[in-house]
């Protein structure tokens, strides 16, 4: 029999609500929390989402009964920041790390994105591909169903647009899906070290134009950091993006204040990321500019600080939350989105629904899929992540484990 409906089963379900702009403030805290509820689709999108006895319209005798009595369902997870595609590794660096050097010495002594952009030079793009692909399989069967990738480990036009190929291809191949991001301002590459206006200029007069000729990206991003790219340079880089048609992110806020965060308000940016360093000022900026925080709190964890982004504060000044992963091969190594959202509890204090919200809704709008992902209304995409966990409580309180049983992506079940 082929089935033209499904019709699935759960404990509980977490319904985020779509209100037709991310989730701001008190708005993380509301959620429809559905006992004993249903989700029926049809042609791999939402058809209906209720509880108890479905309505007789959403059973007939083509309709494939599924039944995960003892989990809970919530959308696919989102990871809006990542940098997917790299070539090899820094575990080498850990114990420097151990030893107390600093993220920003390590750059400084040519090691840390620097010596993976060496790698990803030299890596071909079926390296490249094979690698992030494993990646990609890791996450899925974390529950992510759609992941933000940004280049930037290549830093010349024939690398950077090797990465973003690599995206481009998975996203057709795997069942994930891929939004792409442009970062070729993530560090000054060494054959500019004396000339960064240089490098600045070949990035907004060259790579730019390319990347919006060939369609490579959606958004376009820049790492605002002491040492890296000082506000005004992130301005110039920033402002060419939106020229060609790109949206924007920016890394802000995540070591030193230097005036990111207050530019992402200004132009009103998609997101900016990270945000450990933010000001008053900078979260006054943002609720004006309606920017979205992206907080990475793995990273904070693996750079060994206590400094975490102060979410329930930017909750306060009225902003809205998501969380991802920063999954990289230096200052975050992981492709565990539940570790993230454990740490959203642990470390932030945010509440489980707020959390929920933050990788769900609120990450499709910080990457600009809102139409079709980040919550159950009627026509989005039937990604489901399922856990084996009685209630939506469970999966952030019991920690460190994969608690994911089965996935489901454009309705069909990737992970089982
Ligand atoms: O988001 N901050 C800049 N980029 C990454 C780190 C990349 C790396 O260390 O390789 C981040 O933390
Ligand atoms: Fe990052």
């Amino acid at each position: 029999m082929i089935a033209d409906k499904i019709l699935v089963h759960f404990n509980q379900i977490f319904s985020p609500i779509d209100k037709g702009h991310p989730l701001r403030g008190e708005e993380m805290s509301e959620a429809n929390i559905i006992d004993d509820g249903y989700i029926a689709i049809k042609d791999g999108n939402i058809l209906a989402v209720g509880s108890g006895e479905p309505d007789q319209s959403l059973v007939g005798p083509l309709t494939k009964l599924v039944s995960y009595k003892g989990k809970i369902a919530s959308p696919g997870l989102v990871d809006s920041h990542t940098h997917l595609v790299y070539g090899g590794s820094r575990e080498h660096e850990f114990s420097k790390k151990l030893n107390g050097v600093s993220y920003l010495d390590i750059l400084k002594e040519g090691g840390g994105i620097l010596s993976t952009l060496k790698a990803t030079r030299e890596s071909s793009f079926e390296e490249l591909y094979d690698k992030s692909a494993k990646l990609l399989d890791y996450f899925v069967t974390h529950g992510v169903t759609t992941v933000e990738a940004k280049s930037g480990y290549g830093l010349n036009w024939e690398v950077e647009k090797r990465q973003l190929e690599v995206v481009k291809a998975l996203n057709n191949s795997h069942p994930m899906d891929l939004v792409s991001t442009f970062m070729a301002a993530h560090a000054v590459p060494p054959e500019f070290k004396e000339d960064r206006e240089g490098f600045i200029q070949l990035i907004i007069e060259e790579m730019l134009p390319k990347v919006a000729e060939e369609n490579l990206a959606d958004f376009c991003d820049v790492f605002c950091e002491t040492g890296v790219f000082t506000a005004e340079e992130s301005r110039q880089i920033l402002e060419a993006a939106r020229e060609v048609g790109l949206k924007l992110k920016i890394h802000s806020d995540e070591i030193d204040a230097i005036g990111g965060t207050e530019l992402a308000g200004e132009l009103q940016t998609t997101s900016a990321e990270h945000l450990m360093a933010i000001t008053d000022t900078g979260i006054a900026k943002m609720r004006e500019g309606n920017v979205i925080a992206n907080i990475l709190p793995a990273t904070t964890f693996s750079l060994m600080k206590d400094t975490y982004a102060p979410a329930k504060k930017m909750l306060e000044g009225g902003l809205a939350v998501a969380l991802s992963t920063d999954s990289n091969p230096g200052s975050c190594p992981t492709a565990n989105m539940q570790f993230i959202m454990q740490l959203g509890c642990f470390a932030l204090q945010l509440t489980p629904i707020q959390v929920f919200n933050a990788v769900t809704i609120n990450a499709a709008y910080a990457v600009a899929r809102e139409n079709s992902i980040g919550s159950f209304d009627q026509g989005k995409q039937a990604d489901i992540t399922i856990f084996d966990a009685p209630n939506i409580d469970y999966p952030l309180y019991f920690f460190a484990t994969n608690l994911v049983s089965e996935v489901y992506k454009n309705g069909e079940l990737v992970v089982k």
